[in-house]
């Protein structure tokens, strides 16, 4: 092997991937290996990291993969699943139990090459059911953890045998939210494998290229355009490969956009040089037609999807083009949470890996240049291909656009299981000095790896912010059920709610794209626009008390690469703002602020 390489074994927590993206960044070449390949794979490495996993327990039966690694006289650290399966195999316990997510905070014992150059307390992010409860003979324990919501120590957070050179965090080092995780990899990548960094970005372009014209070979491409960072970034990489007249641009206006969206990518694309390459049209009335009647958040994606692949083999035919391949800007979020490698579970199917394509991807007619990078190498790639810094620094939108913000409801209220959980709800909140209620539909969201479709819990109340994201991590931590918190702007505290019926309509998307364009107004007019990652303004078909109208939620979040996420605190005027010009939209009766992190919440609500 040329360069110093890392093996990460991709258990199909969705973070197997993200590790592999830090390591490059350390210059490091990093490839996925699955857990089932054979012991002579991992020989060429200087390093194994074992990720996390969604399925596998560590606890109970015996998981099912290659454990002669750990006869190889190399290092390896494993992360949460993979700090379980290291500690077992060396004798220690694991046992189902001590689940925390979130934040936490490792207290660091004694010194420890692992943790060179940080302090003795570290902010980290944790993610999971089972947990270490004790260690074998040549292990110690380097650190444990504290929760914000006061719960006992976590023992055994990161666990050690110098002799072995075997290591385990508790934590997912890789997310950004554990702050100097990239600390902690560079630490085990660069000092205990002693590592010497020969990746870059540059590298990455140039083998891409040269991958994307082996792989296209005389053919052409024709590429959604969705005027997105990154499927701009990837006609620029196509252009690149095959040159502008082998590359077809299709911009669908699938009717889900934003105000005025579709102007603004043809001009964008326009300055970039692209007029020539680019086909527009408007099939607003296919995906309305598609969508119609539908409330199940998988079964609208998939309408999305699909009629995403009709509209285009329609105009494929017009254009007389069938036989060109299928380009798509897929960036890594896209297919890990689809379930996209082995074992990941599906969290949501992303537009762009429906079943339809995953049967072209499988026939060798689609290429995604991108399809290895997070969204922040996405924006560098583009920068350095000369995207225009404002298209760059786009909030990133999802390809089913609106869709999947327009929640839809046949009006029957979901309760399941409210006799138990608002009890508990009401309890938790009121330690914060806050009123709850538990609200009676579900959006999607991801706990320890998995799926979660569960209940949302308004939060009703003045309360500092650090009270507020206290009391939302207490009650999604602690209340089974529940996975997202939505601070109540008003009108006063309500006492009841419920689903009103409300599908995919005409009507429906104009008042949620009319809101979202005032958010992003108001989020630019106070300044605070460019501080935000992305601002979903989601609209629930749910009204309390009295009113009819609906509720629409704001979604402000900071994150890097999408895989976690943080809320925002906005400032009070605001908010006053948004009350005045959003609660006068006729048809819209609440306003709510989303204040969870991701996880146990997603970014988008469907
Ligand atoms: P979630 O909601 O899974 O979103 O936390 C993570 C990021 O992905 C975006 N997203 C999508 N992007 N097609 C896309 O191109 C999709 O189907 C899709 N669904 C979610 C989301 O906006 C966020 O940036």
């Amino acid at each position: 092997m040329e360069h110093d390489a890392i093996a990460v074994v991709d258990f199909g927590g969705q973070y197997a991937h993200l590790i592999a993206t830090k390591v490059r960044r350390l210059g490091v070449l990093a490839e996925i290996r699955q857990p089932e390949d054979p012991v002579a794979a991992f020989r060429p490495y200087r390093g194994i990291i074992l990720s996390g996993s969604p399925s596998l327990s560590a606890f109970g039966e015996d998981s099912d993969y290659t454990k002669e690694i750990y006869d190889l006289d190399i290092p390896i650290l494993g992360f949460c699943f993979g700090h379980q399966e290291i500690a077992k195999h060396y004798g220690g316990a694991v046992e189902h139990g001590g689940r925390e997510w979130g934040p936490a905070d490792l207290h660091i014992q004694g010194e420890h090459p692992l943790f060179r150059g940080l302090g003795s307390s570290e902010r980290v992010w944790m993610s999971h059911y089972d947990s270490v409860v004790g260690v074998g003979p040549q292990f110690r324990e380097l650190g444990f953890t504290t929760s914000p919501d006061g719960s006992p120590d976590h023992r055994y957070a990161a666990i050690g045998s110098d002799t072995l050179r075997r290591y385990g965090f508790q934590y997912h080092p890789e997310v950004d939210d554990t702050v100097n995780g990239h600390a902690m990899i560079a630490n085990f990548v660069l000092e205990i494998c002693g590592c010497r960094p020969s990746w870059s970005m540059d590298a990455f372009l140039e083998q891409e290229v040269d991958k994307l014209q082996r792989r296209v070979d005389g053919r052409s491409v024709f590429l959604l355009a969705s005027g997105g960072v990154d499927s701009t970034v990837a006609a620029l990489v196509l252009k690149k490969a095959v040159g502008p007249d082998r590359l077809r641009l299709l911009h669908i206006d699938n009717g889900l956009m934003r105000k005025d969206e579709s102007r603004h990518v043809l001009a964008m694309f326009a300055r970039l040089g692209l007029a020539d390459s680019l086909h527009f049209v408007d099939a607003s009335d296919d995906f309305l037609a598609a969508l119609d009647g539908l409330t199940e958040p998988e079964a609208k994606r998939r309408a999305i999807g699909n009629t995403f692949v009709k509209v285009f083999e329609r105009e494929a035919r017009r254009l007389d083009i069938e036989g060109h391949l299928l380009g798509q800007g897929t960036i890594y979020p896209d297919t890990i949470e689809t379930g996209g490698t082995k074992r990941a579970d599906t969290i949501k199917t992303h537009h762009n890996r429906v079943p339809v394509i995953e049967e072209m991807i499988a026939a060798g007619r689609v290429v995604e240049p991108l399809a290895e990078l997070y969204k922040v190498e996405v924006r560098e790639l583009g920068r350095r291909l000369g995207v225009p810094d404002d298209v760059v620094e786009r909030h990133p939108f999802p390809g089913p656009g609106l869709g999947v913000r327009l929640l839809c409801s046949d009006g029957v209220p979901d309760r399941e299981n409210f006799e138990a959980v608002e009890p508990m709800v009401a309890a938790i909140a009121a330690q914060f000095g806050l009123e709850a209620l538990a609200l009676p539909l579900r959006s999607v969201g991801v706990k320890a790896d998995l799926r979660a479709y569960e209940h949302p819990v308004l939060l009703s109340g003045d309360a500092p912010w650090a009270t507020l994201l206290d009391a939302a991590s207490t009650l999604t931590a602690r209340v089974p059920g529940i996975n997202r918190c939505v601070w109540n702007l008003g009108p006063g505290t309500p006492s009841a709610a419920r689903p009103v019926r409300a599908h995919v309509t005409r009507q429906r998307l104009d008042l949620l794209r009319e809101a979202d364009h005032i958010v992003m107004e108001v989020l630019r007019r106070h300044g605070v626009h460019d501080d935000i990652w992305q601002c979903p303004t989601v609209l629930v078909p749910l009204a309390f008390d009295d009113d009819d109208g609906e509720t629409i939620v704001v979604r402000p979040v900071r994150s890097r690469r999408a895989m976690t996420a943080t809320p925002v605190e906005l400032p009070p005027a605001l908010l006053a703002d948004l009350r005045r010009d959003i609660l006068t939209l006729p048809g819209v009766a609440r306003l709510a602020l989303d204040i969870t992190s991701k996880p146990p919440g997603t970014i988008e609500w469907e």
